[in-house]
């Protein structure tokens, strides 16, 4: 019989010992510093990764570091068949000590959580979480870049391995953590994004698995993005129940004139924690803000009214992309052109990074220092 997830944290294991298998061949220094050099995103990937095993029987167990090597899978492993799968994505940053630290990853431990929760997966233990990025980081130190706004990027993921056509929820299950070196992800400056609201699709319904991070989300993304590319914009936002969502890999947030910051709140977008942590940053510094359901309405004519100067996107990539417009079928919002300095979105980017690259004070506690000043290379 299977267990039910809200009885699955009984059968933890922990705390969990890693067991480090070193690469044998790893990037020589020059293979690596040339990738570091132009790692643009997701194509490259670490000479490690980390995984932890479950199973219905044994809990958690196995917790290793290995070579970075494709998985074996059955054919019948339940998540090709029922994408029973989640995963997080977080980045590690070199100081200009060259220490590495981690940003918020306890949100993102607690977010894989939820999402487990919802996709009936079995809860990994925050501090086995954190294990996995903190051994992962250490073993691949090499491979954090330094300069510009590079980074290197986690992404933790989980998925249902048991060979077993029915449909339930999975009694072994398999977590991992890999981890690929990100350039700057604008190069040449921030460029304000188009964005292409899509009326034939949805991303999420009421109750269905729009809040965690689950890879079947992207799955129904990708034709009405591929729409946004069609209409000459860079990415899609979803609507509900005319009210705005989020865009398919970013959360949304708008500005008004008197500085208030407006996003919204719905039980089918992701918590996204660039955009909690912006808010705070933008709290502090004495802005009102408002999470509430905002209707597609209220973005337009609070636009055509001048009540709203600004809107942005957020998220883990980009940190912060303001947007320059919206296209719909039957009508366009251009937001006002700003200076950097004048744009709220923009100096709240800068207070972050700042953050983010040990530049400013982190006065909320966010980072999680992984390896010291040097400690490597
Ligand atoms: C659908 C979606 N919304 C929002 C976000 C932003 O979340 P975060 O700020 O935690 O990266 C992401 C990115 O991870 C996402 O995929």
């Amino acid at each position: 019989m299977s267990v039910p997830p809200s009885s699955l944290a009984l059968t933890d294991i922990s705390p969990l010992q890693f067991a480090v298998t070193p690469n044998p061949s790893p990037k020589s220094d020059a293979e690596r510093a040339e990738i570091l050099a132009n790692p643009g995103f997701g194509q490259f990937f670490t000479d490690h990764m980390a995984q932890i095993h479950w199973s219905e029987r044994g809990g958690w167990h196995r917790a290793s570091v290995e070579p970075y090597a494709k998985i074996s899978l059955d054919p019948a492993a339940a998540v090709l068949h029922y994408a029973q799968e989640i995963f997080e994505g977080l980045k590690a940053y070199r100081h200009a000590d060259g220490s590495i630290w981690i940003f918020r990853p306890d949100q993102n431990g607690l977010r894989l959580q939820r999402s487990a929760r919802r996709l009936a997966l079995p809860e990994l233990p925050l501090d086995a979480f954190l294990a996995s990025l903190d051994k992962l980081v250490q073993t691949d130190a090499a491979w954090v870049p330094d300069g510009g706004e590079t980074s290197l990027y986690l992404r933790p993921f989980m998925f249902a391995s048991e060979a077993f056509l029915g449909v339930r929820a999975a009694r072994k299950v398999y977590y991992f953590v890999i981890a690929s070196p990100a350039g700057a992800y604008f190069k040449g400056g921030v460029k304000p994004v188009s964005i292409w609201l899509s009326t034939d699709y949805a991303r999420a319904g009421h109750g269905g698995t729009g809040a965690a991070k689950a890879g079947g989300n992207y799955a129904s993304s990708l034709l009405p993005q591929q729409q946004a590319y069609e209409q000459g914009c860079d990415q899609v936002l979803f609507l509900q129940d005319g009210n705005i969502e989020e865009l398919g890999g970013m959360n949304l947030v708008l500005v008004t004139k008197d500085g208030t910051l407006i996003t919204p709140a719905s039980d089918s977008i992701l918590d996204g924690i660039t955009r909690d942590s912006l808010l705070q940053l933008a709290q502090d510094r004495g802005h009102q803000v408002e999470q509430r359901p905002v209707a597609i309405d209220e973005w337009r004519d609070g636009v055509a009214s001048g009540e709203i100067v600004e809107a942005f996107a957020c998220g883990t990539a980009a940190v912060v992309n303001p947007i320059a417009e919206l296209k719909a079928s039957d009508f366009t919002i251009t937001m006002p052109e700003l200076a950097a300095q004048d744009s709220v979105a923009m100096s709240l980017r800068k207070q972050l990074t700042d953050i983010q690259y040990g530049r400013a004070e982190d006065t909320h506690g966010w980072l999680r220092k992984v390896v010291d000043a040097g400690e490597q290379r």
